[in-house]
């Protein structure tokens, strides 16, 4: 935040000094919306920059992409894959790649300039590269191995409701006999891998490869190992872990939803080039060995890991090591295709240092991290041959001090540790990971200091893309929540909770907060990939599961949850400009639209719900549902609403792709009026939820003559029989910030976002939660579904403090043009709000002194922004602290509904008016 606000300082300081002279300049370079990845799988892939500019008003003209074959050509300018020439346009996202395509394992070395409407031609942006995946099938020579059972010694532990196994590790012998030009590794482990070439570990993704349907699709991951391979002696290794393949859970009875794929395996290639041309391969087959009797003697995600250093292979992964005792890896069948994973992966993201450590009972410690949190922990250790540091893991603490884990049901979340007793030990578990902000560390040789435990927090590799921060503490404070609960819930799909025995991509919860998380995290990568694992879930007639990729096999059938599948791909165009997931799931959309039309529609009602508004305030502490049925919205009223809103999500989507066969607008005609004619009573819907009057005016399902009584209802209630407290749950969340602002009455939704008294994200905050809850009354409800680490409960409240409080709301795709309208309300006198778009930095920093108004705002080069000053007149608008003229980029459009609204082009601003 420091950076970006010195950095604003300086450039309005510098603006008139620089307005004609400096260059423009060029960064971000992107490629299939990330930086320089590898395995690239698709021909066209799409490249992306941003422009930096000290001037105003700035538009690109035109670019010009080299793109060559090695480093050496580029530097010389040598496009020998694609000289564009000088193209005239404004494009600097979604450039498609349109050189000699390339061929599998090719890099692509590429870099832009472009032209400006300031009459400035940039240099020469820093050079950014792709590689290509294998693209043909028969680019794998590799087999998939393993061993397809359990060991004598894990037959139990196998088939045991807590389903464990040991890891199993597979090594190989190569010699590299001529000097290395090249070398590259594609590899898939499943459930998970690590790869490590002579004693080193390959990358620093963990719990890799990403989640996917497995009996549909693998990911492989692709790696430059050139630097790594010596001339000599060469060793492979891989571990592997169980992951979400070898299953989570026995069969045990109530447990049966647990999906298994099978006993973990391993497919490896690395392809070497040699100075001299030649090339070779070294594959995983049958001459690989393998052994399960390894230090990691037992993982499990939702169980913890067992590691016994004793057992350490010392040297099983270099060259020399006498793998006697290993046997031959099998030839195992694995028949789904092989692509390359599509993000980022998984990484430590972040570390998090113990604040206290009590030992509430001799020899029993508890740390206390000071934040929820996901991921594990690094333990170093001093002790003797055998010891054992047990640690587990909870959210809570009971009033006696000890953990609280009647919430993490099943899940035993314990790591143990068993010391080999060479001087100082340190450990990280490999294949599990935790939700938790208390250890209790137990068998520790004497007593742990602060720093023997570390936190690793472990998500998503990707951007925080997003800044806020205001006047009052308790939207500071939630907002701190929200960032927390966000990043410990992406772990290659975006799951419910971390900690219990779940741990599940549920659609439902991510239908309106994707958007929200968006602002805070550039989830673009990870987002477009969950569509395509709930494309790969899509049953054959039609039905979209609720939970994706289907560890648990769950198609309910309904509409609420399913709805994120077009939600989504929805969000990625507005916000990432990215029309793609649109293209590809449109006729998966289309078949699910009229299977749910085929079997639930009757008389243009869509009769079926599962869920209804989930996890309602209820009516007594203990509660988890209410069971009040004026605090419920009726599921065939969810059900047609949300079914006519996927409508016009489908009638905008038809016209992306050219579909002008598709009849949405008639079909929304019919279900309009049979809604309308069903649930519409005396100027209120259904049974006059707030949940059912939001949805009713946020869908625009509700005729203009009613809306305002429809309105008034929702306040009434709210300020009524709720008292100044929200009354949805899940579903009815998804809509209520943004109904309340938009119908005139931020206000009441400032109100319920800075409550800290039942119910509200606030009252979760001032009882100790540094996340977000699963339910309202998280601190009294049953254990038995109440999570301390959920984001659905959110719902747009993110999307609000970034588009009503920051003010920042995309006006065309990927904020190519953008309105900057704050909401000033209630006590708050400052907010200070940034977010990454596509094509750079927008920034908003507010406040307001006295009966003075001051805007900051940046808006990146080669946009565009609408910005509404609050201001009864526009003479007392001021930017730079002078009058207005018209000539500095800054143009007056109109006055209405109590701001002076003016249109920009790119560049730094400030703002000011009287109120
Ligand atoms: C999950 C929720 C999910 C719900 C639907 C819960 O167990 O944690 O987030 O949407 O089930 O049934």
């Amino acid at each position: 935040m420091i950076k970006r606000i010195i950095l604003f300082s300086l450039s309005v300081a510098l603006l008139s000094a620089c307005t004609q002279t400096g260059r423009n300049s060029l960064s971000n370079l992107k490629c299939e919306y990330r930086t320089d990845p590898m395995g690239i799988d698709v021909p066209a892939t799409r490249l992306s920059w941003e422009i930096e500019s000290n001037s105003r008003g700035v538009i690109q003209q035109a670019y010009q992409i080299i793109a060559s074959s090695s480093e050496e050509k580029l530097g010389k300018d040598e496009g020998d894959l694609w000289s564009t020439g000088k193209v005239s346009s404004d494009k600097s996202i979604d450039v498609k790649y349109g050189g000699t395509p390339l061929a599998s394992g090719a890099t692509c070395y590429w870099k832009v300039k472009v032209w400006t409407s300031d009459g400035k031609e940039t240099k020469w942006s820093a050079p950014a590269k792709w590689s290509a995946g294998l693209l043909q099938k028969s680019d794998w020579q590799a087999k998939w191995i393993g061993f397809d059972s359990a060991f004598a010694w894990e037959k139990a532990k196998a088939t045991d409701t807590f389903t464990s196994l040991s890891a199993r590790y597979l090594r190989k012998d190569f010699s590299v006999v001529k000097k290395i030009k090249k070398a590259t590794a594609y590899i898939s482990g499943l459930g998970l891998y690590e790869l490590y070439i002579n004693g080193e570990k390959v990358g620093n993704d963990v719990l890799a490869p990403g989640p996917s349907e497995y009996n549909k699709r693998v990911f492989y991951n692709t790696f430059d190992v050139t630097s790594q391979l010596k001339e000599g002696a060469n060793t492979v290794g891989v571990i592997l872990g169980n992951g979400r393949y070898f299953y989570m859970r026995g069969n045990a009875p109530g447990l049966s939803q647990y999906t298994h794929y099978g006993y973990p395996k391993l497919i490896s290639q690395i392809n070497i080039t040699y100075e001299d041309g030649t090339e070779d391969k070294v594959v995983s087959d049958g001459s690989w060995k393998l052994t399960g009797d390894g230090p990691i003697v037992a993982n499990s995600e939702y169980d913890g890991e067992d590691y016994d250093a004793r057992k350490e292979l010392t040297g099983w992964n270099k060259p020399g090591y006498d793998a006697g005792k290993w046997i031959p890896a099998q030839l195992v069948t694995q028949t789904s295709q092989l692509v390359t994973q599509p993000d980022n992966g998984i990484k430590v993201m972040d570390t998090v240092k113990a604040m206290h450590i009590t030992e509430i009972k001799p020899g029993v410690f508890i740390y206390d991290m000071g934040q929820n949190f996901v991921g594990w922990v690094h333990l170093k250790v001093k002790g003797t041959k055998g010891n054992k540091v047990s640690m587990r893991f909870a959210e809570r603490l009971k009033d006696d001090s000890t953990l609280y884990i009647a919430n993490l049901r099943s899940a035993r979340v314990t790591d143990n540790y068993i010391l080999k007793g060479e001087g100082e030990e340190n450990w990280e578990p490999r294949f599990t990971y935790h939700g938790f902000r208390y250890v209790e560390v137990t068998g520790y040789p004497g007593k742990p200091s602060l720093a023997d435990i570390e936190g690793r927090v472990v998500y998503d590799d990707m951007e925080t893309s997003g800044q806020f921060e205001s006047s009052n503490a308790v939207l500071n404070q939630i907002y701190r929540n929200a960032y927390w609960g966000i990043r410990s819930n992406y772990r290659g799909m975006p799951t419910d909770c971390p900690q219990r025995d779940e741990r599940m991509g549920w659609l439902g919860d991510r239908a309106a907060g994707a958007r929200g998380e968006s602002f805070i995290f550039n989830n673009h990568s990870m987002y477009a990939k969950w569509l395509q694992d709930i494309e790969d879930a899509q049953s054959p007639e039609g039905s979209i599961p609720d939970v994706a990729p289907t560890y648990w096999k769950i198609y309910s059938d309904n509409m609420t949850w399913p709805a994120a599948y077009l939600t989504i791909a929805n969000l990625l165009y507005e916000q990432y400009g990215d029309d793609q997931p649109i293209r590809q799931h449109y006729a998966s959309m289309q078949k699910w639209m009229n299977y749910m039309k085929g079997k639930y529609m009757k008389d243009d009602i869509l009769t079926k719900d599962t869920y209804g508004d989930w996890c309602v305030p209820p009516e007594s502490p203990e509660l988890i549902h209410s069971k009040d049925s004026t605090r419920r919205t009726a599921g065939d009223f969810l059900g047609t609403a949300f079914y006519y809103h996927m409508l016009t999500l489908m009638d905008r989507f038809a016209t992306i792709v050219g579909d002008n066969t598709a009849d949405y607008k008639a079909q929304e005609e019919r279900i309009r009026t049979a809604f309308n004619n069903k649930f519409l009573h005396d100027g209120y819907y259904a049974n006059n939820t707030p949940t059912a009057n939001i949805f009713s005016l946020a869908y625009k399902l509700a005729p203009a003559e009613v809306k305002d009584s429809v309105f008034q209802h929702i306040v009434r209630k709210t300020l009524g029989v709720y008292n100044g407290h929200i009354s949805t749950g899940l579903v009815g969340a998804e809509w209520l910030m943004r109904t309340l602002s938009d119908n005139g009455r931020g206000d009441i939704a400032y109100q319920l976002a800075t409550n800290t008294t039942y119910p509200s994200w606030g009252y979760m905050a001032q009882h100790g939660a540094t996340t977000i809850w699963e339910l309202w009354n998280g601190n009294t409800a049953d254990p038995s579904m109440n999570s301390g680490n959920h984001v659905m409960l959110l719902g747009d409240l993110v999307v609000w403090y970034y588009e009503y409080l920051g003010g920042i709301k995309p006006d065309a795709p990927a904020y190519k043009k953008i309105i900057m309208k704050p909401l000033v309300v209630g006590d708050l006198t400052k907010v200070d709000a940034a977010y990454h778009s596509p094509y750079g930095w927008i920034n908003s920093d507010w406040k307001v002194e006295g009966k003075t108004f001051t805007w900051k705002i940046s808006i990146p080069v080669n946009t565009q922004a609408e910005v509404y000053i609050p201001a009864t007149s526009d003479k007392q608008v001021k930017e730079g602290n002078r009058a207005i003229s018209g000539d500095d980029g800054v143009k007056l459009l109109k006055t209405e509904g109590g701001f002076a609204v003016y249109t920009v082009g790119s560049g730094d601003y400030v703002f000011s008016s009287q109120q």
